[in-house]
């Protein structure tokens, strides 16, 4: 049967972007935009404003731009809302989180300046390293579930949006394990009615998304909605989600090196990757009950990758280490080392060495901006519920229930050029090319 592809409402009006969390990631995202709009910047690293896709056979030569192919949200529809514990403005925050030079603060300086944060929900059992004084108060989750819910319809309703996107750029939460309460809606609306504690501020800010139809991302490792409750609520609503932990930096580095290794049959002994940052998350994921939430997201990659009990012979027992180290004069600009022992023919060892002088926040700017493209084109093409596609921005890409994720970066590539084929009624590309030689 010839697919003939979805239909796909047309992107017209305003784009509301609300997001959890005004810190170094969101600022240098949103101030990013704005130098963007105004051509003083490239979005560099952007698969949405400077991707291309080849469609059709490869002496067809068409490969358009993935934003001239989809239509997606135009930059300048672009209107940005969010919450904080402290009540710095986009600006002030922009500038204590140091990522951005001074010309291009400036240069955006009113259009962020006007972005104050609402007040957040928030409670230190979470996060301990942080205390700000920004923050709701209700008699129970429930409530502050609501008051979210109001603040996004005075938001809706001020700027005359015509659609909205959350995007989780709020910090390290604790680890959580799941438990009863995210195991249906039910008992998730009846723990914020009964303070539960296994309910964590974001769980409370996805509920009140949800709740409005209102897609959302995850971009930090807490299992947010990564629950059945949450899941569950995403389908019932007929929107969108994904998640967990933005794949930058270091994980970025090893979803491109080790399925490479792997492709050539190398084997492997260790992966040692430690990395030292000063920003305010680095400051939070000193505290070990933060720091948990992210090894976790961060080991998974590679086992996934490598599937040892396929290889027993290349990669059985291999030692996976991650450490962080809070070292404040470094602020957003991270310095991470890897040392992987390797191994080849006959067992021979080899060691491969890397020393990555990241920016973390420049690296992460422009997923967000792709997440709240794709996140508004997937609820205007009415898909609903875990958004594998998508999978190609996280550490820890949600999925369904009994499959294993996907982690190797060009996997996830072609799934997600193949999902955007697959909306506007295009072949998909299985690079089988056999046909060029009949
Ligand atoms: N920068 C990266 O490369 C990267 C990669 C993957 C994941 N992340 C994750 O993205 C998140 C943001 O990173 P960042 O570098 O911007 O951190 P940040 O500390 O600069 O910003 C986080 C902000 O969230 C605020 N916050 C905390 N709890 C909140 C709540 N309940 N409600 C509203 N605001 C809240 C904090 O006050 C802070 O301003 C972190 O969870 C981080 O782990 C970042």
């Amino acid at each position: 049967m010839i697919q003939k592809g979805v239909k796909i409402e047309l992107p017209s009006g305003k784009l509301g972007v609300l997001i959890p969390g005004l810190g170094a990631v969101s600022t240098t995202f949103i101030a990013g935009v704005e130098a963007i709009k105004k051509k003083i910047a490239l979005p560099v690293g952007s698969l949405t404003q400077l991707g291309t896709i080849r469609l059709g056979k490869r002496t067809e030569r068409r490969v358009p731009k993935i934003q001239d192919f989809v239509p997606l949200a135009s930059l300048d529809s672009l209107v940005f809302g969010g919450w904080d514990i402290y009540g710095d403005n986009c600006y002030e925050s922009a500038v204590k989180a140091g990522v951005l030079d001074k010309v291009h603060l400036e240069a955006v300086r009113p259009q962020i300046e006007k972005i104050k944060p609402w007040r957040a929900v928030f409670s230190q059992d979470y996060v301990k390293r942080l205390q700000g004084p920004n923050v709701k108060s209700g008699k129970n989750k429930m409530e502050l579930a609501e008051q979210v819910m109001d603040d996004i319809e005075q938001f809706r309703k001020t700027n005359k949006l015509s659609r909205l996107v959350m995007v989780w750029c709020g910090s390290t939460e604790a680890y959580l394990k799941p438990a009863a309460v995210h195991g249906s809606i039910q008992a998730f609306e009846k723990g914020l009615r009964d303070n539960d504690p296994s309910i964590s501020p974001s769980m409370v800010y996805a509920y009140a998304a949800l709740c409005k139809r209102i897609p959302f991302a995850n971009g930090a490792p807490n299992l947010t909605v990564d629950v059945p409750a949450l899941t569950e609520l995403a389908q019932e609503k007929g929107t969108p989600i994904c998640g967990k932990d933005f794949k930058t930096g270091q994980t970025l580095m090893k979803t491109i090196i080790a399925p490479g290794l792997k492709s050539r049959m190398l084997g492997m002994n260790g992966w040692f990757s430690t990395n030292i940052l000063g920003n305010r998350d680095g400051e939070v994921l000193d505290d070990p009950d933060s720091f948990k939430t992210k090894e976790e997201s961060k080991l998974s990659v590679l086992d996934q990758i490598l599937q040892p009990e396929l290889y027993p012979d290349l990669y059985k027992n291999f030692t996976h280490k991650v450490r962080i180290h809070y070292y404040p004069p470094r602020g957003d600009n991270k310095e991470g080392w890897d040392n992987i022992d390797i191994y080849g023919w006959l067992g021979y060892p080899m060691q491969i060495k890397i020393n990555f002088l990241c920016r973390d926040s420049i690296l992460a700017a422009p997923i967000v901006l792709d997440l709240v493209l794709f996140l508004d084109l997937a609820q205007r093409c009415g898909m609903r519920g875990i958004q594998e596609w998508l999978s190609f921005y996280f550490k820890s890409p949600m999925h369904a229930t009994g499959l294993y994720p996907e982690h190797d970066l060009f996997i996830q590539l072609m799934k997600l050029k193949n999902t955007l084929r697959y909306l506007k009624g295009e072949d998909l590309i299985t690079h089988l090319g056999m046909e060029y030689y009949d």
